[in-house]
């Protein structure tokens, strides 16, 4: 029956709580990548259209599942989808929501420290210098790429071990520390409390970075061609299916959705509590902070400095290349350039840490609600596990790419499609819908009940078949042994954790005899 669980203290400590968990290193990193690689301004239409019919949709029902699931004491959802289908294949799909938060949160949280690292190396004036009179990109990234690659320990050959940096390796364990910091004191005075100061820090930061960049004008171009490259539709692009693929896959990643993370975050809201507005109000937050702030720092300033074609090709190099090259070579060139630098990854630290705890809490909560462990002893366990998987991801070459793929990219759209078959199909579409507009303080449009039920998860499916016919058999012929290791590991989390979620089952029926 239902056990007493945490609540989040307050509506608005819960909606920033929530935007903290959405607004993430995806916004200021991922998104203007994803935009500038798939057509600028003829992204953000499918971006749009996917924020409407996939991320709003997804994000009621997964904020309904998940105070639907608290109110009986479970906050993720092998048990979770129990209670709405009471089958054995409710459970096993339910692992999922344990095993891709911890899969993301095992790369992810590397990445988080190379912001931290980045913003202390800023900070005390150890990055380096472009080389004096150079103008093209290749000579001024220069040092800059070596100094990230000489963090991260890129090989020069292609050998499969990375060999990071003694400083790159005690920041890592400094960042699972913070994250453990605020984790062990629970939701209303760890989680929550953190997103209150947090999420208007980092808003500030953001909004003083997009000023700066407003200001810079050099010979090669303006931050206002940069807005004009991401802002002016290029309707050619709509007919590639990938813009398409690539505009869905960051609404699931920057929303959060699909991972269970949210369902678990909002296990902690009171039955009764409005989620209708509270949701919206969150995933709008997120919108604002990626479309309009993630989206006027990194591609403007890029563009600024070395004009649209050379940002575009920056961009094609992928997250780390904007973000950890060019951007604090960008800065370095500019006055007061190493405190920006440090605004700038701090940012991103703050922004990646609200996302990262978000990320622990599932496998907390689960070890807590399921195994009956102690608060400590879940965040303990959690941290642990983390701690230790991530070094495959330290050391071995390709390990982060193949797990956001699995996880971050594939994963969560599955994941997505089954929540909606659970809920709308199985749990019935009427109930689903009640249970979402409980406590409302707002309805939602009538006219989203027949995108939950219906377009939305034909849509899904759709993108899986897509994705399938072009990937598999490209994943079958893969022969690289890193990519195997990977992935061996991977389902060797997830057989750990369907063996964790069987322990648990087996308790509960002792209890209950
Ligand atoms: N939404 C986060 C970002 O944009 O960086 C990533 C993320 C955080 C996904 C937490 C899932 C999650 F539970």
């Amino acid at each position: 029956m239902a056990e007493r669980r945490e609540h989040w203290a307050t509506r608005i400590g819960l909606i920033l709580a929530m935007a903290g968990n959405a607004v993430g290193l995806g916004n200021f990193l991922r998104f203007p990548v994803q935009a500038a690689e798939n057509g600028g301004g003829a992204f953000m239409i499918p971006y749009i259209l996917a924020f409407l019919f996939v991320g709003i949709p997804l994000m009621w029902v997964e904020w309904a599942m998940g105070r639907y699931g608290g109110a009986y004491g479970h906050g993720t959802t092998p048990s979770i989808f129990y209670l709405l289908w009471r089958s054995k294949l409710a459970k096993i799909l339910g692992v999922f929501g344990l095993w891709i938060p911890l899969v993301v949160i095992i790369y992810y949280i590397y990445i988080e420290s190379w912001t931290l690292g980045f913003a202390i190396k800023s900070l005390v004036g150890l990055i380096p210098e472009p080389p004096p009179g150079a103008q093209d990109p290749q000579s001024v990234l220069k040092p800059f790429k070596e100094f990230l690659y000489n963090y991260i320990g890129i090989p020069k050959g292609d050998e499969p071990i990375l060999r990071p940096s003694p400083f790159a390796y005690i920041v890592f364990l400094i960042t699972v520390a913070i994250n453990v910091f605020i984790l062990v004191r629970g939701i209303s005075r760890g989680i929550e409390r953190f997103a209150k100061l947090a999420m208007p820090t980092l808003f500030l930061l953001a909004v003083f970075l997009v000023i700066r960049v407003f200001l810079l004008e050099t010979p090669n171009g303006s931050a206002v061609e940069g807005l004009n490259f991401l802002w002016t539709p290029d309707f050619e692009k709509l007919k590639d299916p990938n813009v398409w693929v690539a505009a869905v896959g960051q609404i699931f990643f920057t929303l959060s959705l699909g991972f269970g993370a949210i369902i678990t975050y909002a296990s902690y809201i009171r039955r009764d509590d409005d989620i209708v507005l509270s949701g919206l109000t969150a995933a709008t937050l997120n919108e604002k902070a990626e479309v309009i702030l993630g989206g006027s720092i990194a591609i403007p300033a890029a563009v600024a400095f070395f004009g649209v074609a050379n940002a575009v090709a920056i961009a094609k190099g992928g997250a780390f290349n904007l973000g950890f090259i060019t951007l604090p070579a960008i800065f370095s060139q500019t006055a007061g350039g190493i405190f920006l630098g440090f605004l700038w990854f701090f940012l991103l630290f703050f922004a990646g840490l609200t996302s990262s705890i978000a990320l622990m809490q599932p496998l907390i909560a689960f070890l807590e609600d399921e195994l009956k462990l102690s608060h400590k002893q879940a965040v303990f366990w959690t941290a642990s596990i983390v701690f230790f998987s991530a070094h495959l991801v330290i050391f071995l070459r390709g390990a982060l790419d193949e797990m956001d793929f699995w996880a971050g990219t594939i994963g969560v759209v599955f994941f997505g499609l089954v929540e909606l078959i659970i809920f709308f199909w199985v749990f019935g579409a009427q109930r689903a819908w009640e249970e979402i507009n409980r406590g409302g303080i707002i309805k939602v449009p009538r006219f989203y009940y027949y995108v939950m039920r219906y377009i939305t998860p034909a849509f899904l499916a759709l993108l899986l078949i897509v994705w399938a016919k072009e990937y598999i058999p490209k994943v079958i012929s893969e022969t690289h042994w890193t990519v195997w290791v990977t992935r061996f590991y991977m389902a060797g989390l997830f057989l750990f954790l369907t063996f964790l979620v069987f322990i648990a089952e087996r308790r509960r029926g002792d209890e209950e005899d």
